[in-house]
């Protein structure tokens, strides 16, 4: 396993998620259509990468990424593309030639730089070629169509097409979905960075996603995040005694495996220099972590969703907590008052900012702090000041 910070870990290099690989199989395996959304850097992609590698036997995955799409018909030929990419053909061709075929039928005209180009592209409705391959598609396995940065595609839609081209994709698949022929064979699995919900509320078509069962991305429990720290500065020949591998483990707190990647890698290059880890090492290992902007800035981005009065509203309570470490309930509603927020849409902006890891309210139920004390000092010292 290599020290891995920011690419899709995969093969050897990702770190086994039972917990929600399960829960994934187990949406797969019952028809249920799974929402995976989450922040940057959970670890999203490297779990689709994991279904992808290692299918139940008996399943077919495919795998798309469709963030730069910016109009309904380039989201549907990337997955006319996916669908005819040979790693997935060659599977296939072996167990379901028919869809094979169908496709080959569909492919009208020449093959394009960018792959199928279809022959009088807008007289043909992708939505409906893409209901026939799918009825068609006729083999003892089943099909897994992931599709990750969907929210993006949604959003760029929205902006750079129409919110009626973005709503006829929502509901093109949500009517895939219902579809008696589809189910039972296909199921969906929608990934974002930017929250689905958000994105599609703001075109006021939450109904269309509404049958989407959600998998949450949490973080390692202890006694893992410890072993992954132990076999990763084990696999990177970095030896850290147990007390400092204790000190790493506290000041990281919230264990998802990107944030103990990077504090691992940066231990290691002050390593070269000094193979001894104390726990000045750790801090300021973990500083020169803080220094890497690209991997903190999306925390910031990513509150854009919100309407200018809640993003206000959710910086100000972040900044706070960043500050102080911890803000009570009834000090967020005189903020929310502040922005003339009302309790509902406050109550929304403060799930919705839980619900993408920033905060939470586990210890007491009144309270409210940073998940991570990481993007906490990062927060403080990048957004609030
Ligand atoms: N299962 C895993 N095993 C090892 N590293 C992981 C794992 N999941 C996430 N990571 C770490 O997080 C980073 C981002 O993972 P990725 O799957 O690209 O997240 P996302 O798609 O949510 O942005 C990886 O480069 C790696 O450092
Ligand atoms: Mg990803």
């Amino acid at each position: 396993m290599a020290l891995i910070v920011g690419p899709v870990a995969r093969g050897d290099n990702f770190w086994d998620r039972p917990y929600i690989l399960d829960d994934l199989w187990t949406n797969i395996e019952s028809g249920t259509h799974t929402l995976l959304v989450a922040p940057r850097r959970v670890g999203k992609t490297s779990l689709m990468f994991r279904l992808l590698d290692q299918p139940k036997e008996d399943y077919i995955v495919l795998y798309l990424i469709s963030e730069s799409a910016q109009s309904a018909n380039t989201f549907w030929e990337m997955l006319f593309e996916a669908l005819t990419e040979d790693r997935f053909i060659s599977t296939v061709k072996l167990k379901a030639k028919k869809i094979y075929d169908k496709l080959k039928t569909i492919r009208i005209n020449e093959a394009g730089i960018k792959g199928i180009k279809f022959g009088e592209s807008d007289s043909i409705d992708y939505a409906r070629a893409f209901k026939e391959v799918l009825k068609s598609f006729d083999s003892d396995k089943k099909l897994v169509i992931m599709m990750d940065e969907f929210s993006q595609t949604i959003e760029n839609i929205i902006k750079h097409e129409s919110v009626q081209s973005a709503e006829k994709l929502l509901s093109v698949h949500r009517s895939l979905r219902q579809d008696p022929d589809i189910m039972g064979k296909v199921t969906f699995l929608y990934a974002g960075s930017i929250g689905l919900e958000g994105v599609v509320s703001s075109i006021n078509a939450l109904h269309s996603i509404n049958d989407l069962n959600a998998v949450k991305v949490t973080p390692l429990e202890s006694t893992e995040a410890k072993l992954f720290v132990e076999h990763l500065s084990k696999e990177s020949a970095i030896s850290i005694e147990a007390d400092e591998i204790k000190y790493i483990l506290k000041k990281i707190e919230w264990y998802m495996p990107f944030y103990i990647q990077l504090i691992v890698k940066e231990i290691q290059r002050l390593y070269r220099k000094d193979p001894t880890v104390t726990k000045e090492v750790i801090n300021e290992a973990i500083n020169n972590a803080l220094e890497n902007r690209q991997y903190f800035e999306h925390w910031e981005n990513r509150l854009h969703v919100l309407s200018k009065n809640e993003k206000k509203f959710a910086k100000e309570i972040l900044n706070i907590i960043s500050e102080y470490k911890k803000l009570a309930s009834k000090e967020i509603l005189n903020i929310a008052n502040k922005y003339k927020l009302d309790e509902k849409i406050m109550k929304e902006v403060l799930r919705s900012i839980v619900y993408d890891g920033y905060i939470n309210n586990e210890i007491d139920a009144k309270v409210y702090r940073f998940n991570s004390p990481i993007l906490r000092i990062w927060w403080y010292k990048n957004v609030a000041n």
